[in-house]
Formats: structure tokens, C-alpha cells, sequence
């Protein structure tokens, strides 16, 4: 028999990425007008099959439009032009910790980073971990970050370290990665994903399962580490409480950084806000189902990034 869509559960109650739970598909028809296109995607197979393919359509375009739109302010470096997010991320050190303390790469290792924008993953490395690298791929469909990530990484003396402009909304990965892997002979593979992955569940199980494909890696150990916000999205009010009991700390070891930081805080809001409205953003819990449903092991969860905003997750084959 049919199932009924007025008693269908949408979402389960680990879910609280900003969609209400338990709410039946015609209750969320009703409230469509009020519902974002990210939250729209995240449900995406809950729809008829002729409003997923709009949805589909929709939220890439929306997505290389969001991007695209936000390139300088998000992916520019710290003391790079205006105010910006590097400044900010600069001063709060979140990605330095992800990087040096969590993905914490051996020597030899190949780091692939999936939507890894301007290169901030090797870019926040210890200058030892970037020298002991095997080779460093940089995967983003932003073309107008390719040359501003290649000269990063040429300036970090990264040996094998390219960007590659490619797509991961479908799941695939680059045709050519596997080669580029295996010329660089590594020892390990360490797959890193900072605050990226935003695409519909499907693709990203996929990507879950292939990044680690030993066809992919050439058998070589390795692990997956993500970063991700860890209810789906931001509470400001714990990170200005954050902020500002740091403040003094900040000052007096960036004090140049900490005032451009402060100035880009209007612009990270409406970052923010235009992020939360056209994006799905998962929680740490959803990104580890999809994870166990890729055939992935939970390795290790560390939820203290950001007083608690962001999760770091190890996953292994
Ligand atoms: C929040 S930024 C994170 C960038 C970088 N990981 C960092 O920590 O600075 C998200 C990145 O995902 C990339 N991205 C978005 N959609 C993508 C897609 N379909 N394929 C590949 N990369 C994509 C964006 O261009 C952007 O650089």
C-alpha cells in the first residue's frame, strides 16, 4: 500500500540542523514559504520526483552563486585586503588546532582536502608537518581560488601540492586523483574536510565511501578527518561570550589581526545568515550517520573547536 505522506516522519530526532523535528510532510508543505532551500535540500527525497529535480537545480545553482559571491570575504588570508575571515579565524585559532592538533599528519602522508577553498587546511600546518608531507591535493569547484590556493601552496614549499578545480556535489571525485596520489608514493592518506560538505546526502555518502577507497588510495593506511558546526548552526551569543573573555589574549599576541578581526564581525554575521538560508548545514550527529552509512568506523569525535560550536570526526575504513 501507499504510504501515507500525511503520517510520514521527516526527520528524526537527532536531527536539529534548524528544521523542526517530527513535523509530517503536509504540515511542511504548509510551512513551505518558511522553509530555506538548504532545508529544502537536506529533506530533498521527501519531495515528488518533479519538485527534487527542481530542488536540485535550485540549490546548485544557488550554491556556485553563494560561493562565488562570498570568495574574498571567506577565503582570503589573514591581513589580506579588507577585514575578513581569515582575520577572524586567524585570531580565534580554530583552524591552526584542526589542523596541527586533530588532522595532525605523519611524515609522508598525502593530504586530500575536499573543498578545501584557498588551501587554509595545509596552509595552518607547523611548518615541520607541511615539510613532511608526501603531497597535498586542494579539491574546490571555485575556479577563482585556483590561483590564489597554487601560489599558497608554492610558498609552503609543499612538495606534489596542487588545486584541483572539480565538482563534488554528485559524489564523484577527480578522474586523475588515484594517479596524483600514487606518484607522490606516500606512506598514509589523510582526507580532510574543513566546514565544507554541504551537498545533498547522497553525493556525500558517496564521496564518504570513495575518498577512502582503497582504489582511490592504493591500499595505504588513512582516515577521514571533518571538521562540521555541531548543532548545524552557530550560537552567536556563546561565541561573542567566547570572544570576548579572550579578547585581552588575542590583543596582545595579534593586536593588528584582533582589531581587523572585530571590524569583519558585521560581515561574518551576514556571511552567516545568507550560509544558514541557502545551505544544509549538518550537525556533527548527522555527519557521522552518513559516515557509518558510507561503511566508514567513528575513530574519534572531539567536540571542543570553538567553545563547543564545531566538531572535529576521524573516521576510518
Ligand atoms: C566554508 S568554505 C571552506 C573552505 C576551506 N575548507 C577552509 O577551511 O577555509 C567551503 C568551500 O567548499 C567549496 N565548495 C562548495 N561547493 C562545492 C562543490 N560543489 N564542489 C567542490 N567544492 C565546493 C567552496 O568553493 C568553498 O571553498
Amino acid at each position: 500500500m501507499k504510504e501515507s505522506l500525511a503520517s510520514t516522519t521527516i526527520l528524526g530526532k537527532d536531527h536539529t540542523g534548524g528544521v523542526p523535528t517530527a513535523l509530517t510532510l503536509d504540515l511542511l508543505r504548509l510551512q513551505g514559504e518558511a522553509m530555506t532551500l538548504g532545508q529544502r535540500a537536506k529533506i530533498v527525497g521527501r519531495f515528488s520526483p518533479a519538485e527534487q529535480i527542481d530542488i536540485h537545480q535550485e540549490y546548485a545553482t544557488a550554491q556556485a552563486v553563494f560561493w562565488k559571491k562570498w570568495t574574498v570575504f571567506r577565503c582570503s588570508q589573514a591581513g589580506e585586503g579588507d577585514p575578513n575571515f581569515g582575520d577572524v579565524q586567524k585570531v580565534l585559532g580554530v583552524n591552526r588546532y584542526f589542523a596541527r592538533e586533530i588532522v595532525n599528519p605523519e611524515a609522508g602522508a598525502f593530504i586530500v582536502d575536499l573543498g578545501g577553498g584557498s588551501g587554509t587546511v595545509p596552509a595552518s600546518f607547523t611548518k615541520q608537518q607541511r615539510e613532511g608531507l608526501a603531497g597535498c591535493a586542494i579539491i574546490d569547484n571555485n575556479d577563482l581560488l585556483a590561483e590564489k590556493a597554487e601560489q599558497r601552496l608554492k610558498r609552503m614549499s609543499i612538495a606534489n601540492s596542487r588545486f584541483i578545480n572539480h565538482d563534488l556535489a554528485d559524489g564523484s571525485l577527480p578522474e586523475k586523483l588515484s594517479e596524483i596520489i600514487s606518484a607522490a608514493k606516500p606512506s598514509h592518506v589523510v582526507v580532510t574536510t574543513n566546514w565544507s560538505l554541504y551537498f545533498l546526502d547522497a553525493p556525500t555518502r558517496t564521496l564518504f565511501r570513495s575518498c577512502l577507497d582503497p582504489k582511490v588510495i592504493g591500499g595505504r593506511p588513512s582516515r577521514l578527518v571533518a571538521n562540521c558546526i555541531t548543532v548545524g548552526k552557530f550560537d552567536r551569543e556563546k561565541l561573542k561570550q567566547g570572544f570576548i573573555k579572550h579578547l585581552p589574549s588575542y590583543l596582545a599576541r595579534f593586536p593588528k589581526t584582533t582589531f581587523r578581526a572585530i571590524q569583519a564581525l558585521k560581515q561574518m554575521e551576514q556571511f552567516a545568515d545568507e550560509l544558514t538560508e541557502t545551505t544544509i548545514l549538518r550537525t556533527a550527529g548527522e555527519f557521522e550517520t552518513l559516515m557509518r552509512e558510507a561503511g566508514l568506523t567513528i575513530a574519534a569525535v572531539n567536540p571542543t573547536l570553538l567553545w563547543g560550536q564545531s566538531t572535529a570526526i576521524t573516521a576510518v575504513k
